[in-house]
Formats: C-alpha cells, sequence, structure tokens
C-alpha cells in the first residue's frame, strides 16, 4: 500500500515538474505585470524609466520589463513566479541566445554597428542603414505580406510590421503581441505568435528554457533550416523577410540575388543549405570537419530537438551560424571577431614567418569562428 502510494506520488510530482517545463506561459500575480488603473502617476512601480500607462494594462513597455536594468547585473530577472529575459543587461560573459543591447544602448558608450538600433534602446542610424541592408518590398511572410516601402523615418520596433516579433502584417507593437504571454507553448507550430518560436510569427524550433544561459552542447535552442527552401518557418526566412537579398528562397533574394545550391557559384553567403550540398560533394570537404554542435557557430536542423550534439552532412547553415539576433560585442552583430581571421596565417606550424610574426599569436584556429566550418582555411 505504502509503495503504491510513493509509486502514485512519483508518478504525479514527474508530471508536473514535465509539465512545468514545457507550459511557458507567463505564472504569477496579475499585479505583478500589470496596473489597472495607472492612477498614482510617478509613484506607481513601472518596469523601465517610461512612464506609463502602458498599452494591455503592463507595468512597462516591451524594453520596460525585458531591459529593467540596463546597468545591472542579472540576465533573467523574476517577478514573483515568473522569469523575464533581459535583452539589456551588464551582466558579464552571460548575454541570453539574442545578445544584447547592451553593445548599442544609448548611454552606454554605444556602437551602433554591433546590433540592431531599437527605439526606446538606440537613436536610428545614419544612411544607409535607416533602411534594412538588402531589402525588397511586399515580400511574402506569415499573415500577409511585409511592408511596400521602408520610410527612413521609420525606426526599428520590437515587435509589429517594423519588428521581429509578434505579427508582422500588424503595425501597433503591442496589437501584433496580444495575448502572446499567456498562450500555452508547449507546442511550437507557429500557428499563432504564442505558439511561434520566440514570438516571431509562423517561425518553428526547440527553445531552449533559459534562452541558452549555460547552455551546453547538448541543451541549447533548437534552429529550425529547411534546405528545400518551401516553408516560411525557419529562422533565417525571419531575417530574410526584412533583408531579402541575402536569402535564397525564392520569395526572397533566391537565385538572382543569392546564388544556386549544388554546382554555381555564391553571389552572397548561402543560408539554408546543408553541408551535403556543397561543391565537390561533402565527402573530403573541408566541412566534414564540423562534428560535435559549436555554441559559437551554430548549425539548424529541418527537425531541431535542441539536444544535437552531432553535426553532419544534413547540417544546414543558417544566418545565427556568424551572427547574433539583437547585438553582440562585435561589428556586424557578428558572434566573433571576425577582424582576427586570417588565411593560412602559419603555413608551417612552429615557425614565424619573417616580418609577421604577430599573425602567429592572434591566428584564429581550425574550430573558431568562420573556422569552425571552413576548418581548412586556416592551416
Ligand atoms: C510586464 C512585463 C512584460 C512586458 C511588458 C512584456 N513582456 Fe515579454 N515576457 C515577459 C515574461 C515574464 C516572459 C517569459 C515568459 C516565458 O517564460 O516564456 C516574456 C517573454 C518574452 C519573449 C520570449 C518568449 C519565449 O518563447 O521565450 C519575447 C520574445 C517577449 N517576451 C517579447 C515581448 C515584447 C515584444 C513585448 C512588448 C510588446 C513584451 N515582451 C512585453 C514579461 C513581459
Ligand atoms: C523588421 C526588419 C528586420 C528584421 C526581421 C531583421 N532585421 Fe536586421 N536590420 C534591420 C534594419 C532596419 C537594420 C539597419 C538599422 C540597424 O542596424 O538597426 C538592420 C541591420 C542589421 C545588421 C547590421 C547591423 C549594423 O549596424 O551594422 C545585421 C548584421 C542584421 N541586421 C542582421 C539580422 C539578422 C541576423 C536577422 C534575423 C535574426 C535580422 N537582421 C532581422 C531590420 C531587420
Ligand atoms: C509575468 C507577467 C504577467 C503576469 C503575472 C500576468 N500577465 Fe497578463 N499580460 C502580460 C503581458 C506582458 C501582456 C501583454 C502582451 C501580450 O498580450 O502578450 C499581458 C496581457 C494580458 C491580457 C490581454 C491579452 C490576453 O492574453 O488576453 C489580459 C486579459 C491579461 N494579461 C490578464 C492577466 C491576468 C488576469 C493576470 C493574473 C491572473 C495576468 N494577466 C498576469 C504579463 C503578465
Ligand atoms: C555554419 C557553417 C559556416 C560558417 C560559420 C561560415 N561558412 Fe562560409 N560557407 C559555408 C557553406 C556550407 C558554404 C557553401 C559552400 C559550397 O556551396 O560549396 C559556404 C560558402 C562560403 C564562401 C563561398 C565559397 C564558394 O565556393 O562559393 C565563402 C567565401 C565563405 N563561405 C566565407 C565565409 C566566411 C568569411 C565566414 C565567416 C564570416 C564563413 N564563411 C562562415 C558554411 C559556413
Ligand atoms: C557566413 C557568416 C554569415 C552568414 C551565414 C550571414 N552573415 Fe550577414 N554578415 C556576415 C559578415 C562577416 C558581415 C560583415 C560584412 C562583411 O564582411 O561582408 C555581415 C553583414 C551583414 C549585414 C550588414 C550589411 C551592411 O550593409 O553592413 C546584414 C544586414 C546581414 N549580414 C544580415 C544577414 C542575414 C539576414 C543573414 C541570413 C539570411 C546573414 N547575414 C547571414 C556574415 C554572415
Amino acid at each position: 500500500m505504502k509503495k503504491n502510494l510513493i509509486i502514485s506520488f512519483i508518478i504525479l510530482l514527474s508530471v508536473f515538474i514535465a509539465f512545468g517545463m514545457s507550459d511557458a506561459r507567463v505564472k504569477g500575480k496579475c499585479k505583478d505585470c500589470h496596473s489597472m488603473h495607472y492612477s498614482h502617476e510617478g509613484q506607481e512601480v513601472t518596469y523601465g524609466d517610461r512612464q506609463g500607462p502602458f498599452p494591455v494594462l503592463t507595468k512597462g513597455g516591451c524594453v520596460g520589463c525585458h531591459g529593467q536594468e540596463p546597468n545591472g547585473i542579472q540576465n533573467i530577472i523574476s517577478m514573483g513566479k515568473a522569469k523575464v529575459p533581459q535583452v539589456l543587461h551588464n551582466m558579464k560573459s552571460a548575454d541570453l541566445a539574442g545578445g544584447n543591447y547592451y553593445y548599442v544602448a544609448d548611454g552606454f558608450t554605444p556602437d551602433y554597428t554591433k546590433g540592431h538600433n531599437v527605439l526606446d534602446i538606440s537613436i536610428r542610424q545614419n544612411p544607409p542603414m535607416d533602411v534594412p541592408p538588402g531589402f525588397i518590398q511586399a515580400v511574402p511572410i506569415t499573415g500577409g505580406t511585409g511592408p511596400s516601402y521602408w520610410p527612413s523615418v521609420q525606426q526599428l520596433t520590437c515587435s509589429g510590421t517594423w519588428g521581429c516579433h509578434g505579427n508582422r502584417t500588424v503595425e501597433d507593437p503591442y496589437k501584433s503581441m496580444h495575448g502572446a504571454h499567456h498562450s500555452d507553448d508547449s507546442e511550437i507550430d507557429g500557428y499563432t505568435v504564442g505558439r511561434s518560436y520566440r514570438f516571431l510569427y509562423g517561425i518553428t524550433g526547440k527553445e531552449h528554457e533559459d534562452w541558452e544561459y549555460l547552455a551546453t552542447i547538448d541543451n541549447h535552442n533548437g534552429y529550425k533550416g529547411n534546405i528545400s527552401h518551401d516553408t516560411m518557418d525557419t529562422i533565417s526566412y525571419l531575417c530574410g523577410g526584412c533583408h531579402a537579398k541575402f536569402h535564397p528562397h525564392p520569395n526572397l533574394g533566391g537565385r538572382a540575388e543569392v546564388g544556386q545550391v549544388y554546382n554555381s557559384l555564391w553571389y552572397r553567403h548561402p543560408t539554408d543549405i546543408a553541408f551535403d550540398s556543397v561543391k565537390g560533394g561533402f565527402a573530403d570537404s573541408e566541412y566534414q570537419g564540423y562534428i560535435t554542435y559549436s555554441l559559437e557557430a551554430p548549425v539548424a536542423f529541418t527537425e531541431p530537438k535542441g539536444n544535437e550534439v552531432i553535426v553532419d552532412s544534413t547540417s544546414i547553415v543558417m544566418c545565427l551560424s556568424c551572427h547574433r539576433a539583437h547585438a553582440s560585442p562585435f561589428p556586424s552583430m557578428l558572434r566573433w571577431d571576425y577582424s582576427d581571421h586570417r588565411a593560412h596565417a602559419s603555413p608551417f606550424p612552429g615557425t614565424l614567418r619573417q616580418g609577421h610574426s604577430e599573425m602567429d599569436t592572434r591566428k584564429v584556429t581550425s574550430g573558431k569562428g568562420c573556422l569552425t566550418c571552413h576548418t581548412k582555411k586556416g592551416q
């Protein structure tokens, strides 16, 4: 009897744990996040430095809640029972998967080339960076089409038509997100904003529980890729919604702008292609040297699970193989310092080339940066 009780308790407990882990709806008291009347202006506790009232009665805007302490050292802040991922903070070596807007935020010695300059975080960048590089008008996106024109006065927003999150066919950032935070996203199928990967409408994938804080090679975000270029649910398609000329999908830049898989030459670096389509074939190619998942230069998968350790011929190159999505410590929001990359820096191991001694000390070796994939270009 007692044994049965214990067993059923254990079963119940594991059901709770499993449920709790897969369901990422916001939890906790309404009053932690909402203010019904915002009646005592200046006295209400709001998140961020802007004053309310805010749409949907929340106690802060998107940046207020997700960047509560720009100079503070917490990358995830607890509000009651909820964990709020912070996209703007000063915690060293603990940037979440998207990166950290700290590097581009006004007031913190910003370098605007290191990331997206989002409204309420940075000022708009000067031309030509006032519009998305590689923009094409009215490309197909989930739910409709992207904007037919990008006005140069239009700054990036977190969500809506001029941002990345939410339904991009809806202009208002808050309307475009309505309902997402309370939806059950235990299944990520892209049908609603709440059920899309990181509220990026239409995108699928597997979400690491702590937004890749302390991610490991067997527990990370699972990015979706698709080498047939016939769906719009990949993470690279999301980027291509604005930077269309950089993606080989026929809805976007396609062959004319990027090039063609298999035999032809590329004009722009390919994404959403697998290693098995490289020129001359995968066998004996330099890409064969990338065998273990790298958090520095990650790859996408056709059916991402977030626990892939092995990289093989079916693994897929994506925009986020080289870039962060928000901002990074490096120019062009890259995942590593590209200015350090030199080809064949030390042709004779152990000897220094005359006059080039600094090359060897600064050499980026196979397995790092671009050479995670192009394993033979540094040798
Ligand atoms: C009152 C605070 C609050 C406000 C305001 C807020 N969020 Fe959130 N947000 C949260 C919390 C809490 C979570 C974590 C929910 C979870 O565990 O998935 C979250 C999660 C997210 C995520 C990650 C979802 C995932 O799958 O991990 C995104 C993206 C996001 N919010 C975007 C936004 C945008 C865009 C806005 C403005 C329209 C916004 N948030 C406004 C509290 C807030
Ligand atoms: C809603 C449109 C939009 C989407 C979607 C978008 N971007 Fe951008 N991106 C912009 C705009 C506008 C700029 C230029 C202004 C700026 O840097 O903020 C830009 C700039 C950039 C830059 C150059 C940064 C610099 O200042 O040098 C990179 C790199 C970049 N985007 C990569 C990406 C990646 C990777 C994705 C997908 C995760 C993506 N973008 C998705 C609009 C977008
Ligand atoms: C951890 C923060 C958090 C808590 C706790 C929270 N909410 Fe919300 N809620 C949000 C955010 C952020 C939005 C706006 C963005 C969105 O719609 O996704 C929102 C939107 C809503 C909406 C409009 C969209 C929808 O889903 O219908 C309602 C209604 C709502 N909340 C009611 C409540 C009530 C009632 C409670 C308490 C039982 C509560 N919320 C607790 C963060 C929270
Ligand atoms: C995630 C893996 C990956 C990373 C990281 C990566 N590449 Fe590539 N790269 C590829 C693949 C795959 C191809 C396609 C090769 C083919 O089709 O033969 C490619 C193609 C290229 C080409 C064109 C080759 C050709 O034959 O047309 C160049 C040049 C290039 N990459 C340079 C770089 C540089 C520079 C970096 C770092 C900024 C980089 N790559 C990072 C995987 C990667
Ligand atoms: C192989 C690595 C790699 C991949 C994959 C990659 N990029 Fe880049 N990207 C770079 C590098 C490196 C730069 C800096 C400029 C340069 O050296 O060409 C850059 C620059 C940019 C810029 C800034 C252009 C400017 O005018 O300054 C944007 C925007 C951008 N990338 C978007 C994307 C998008 C969107 C994708 C996916 C469709 C993507 N990148 C895929 C490496 C990559």
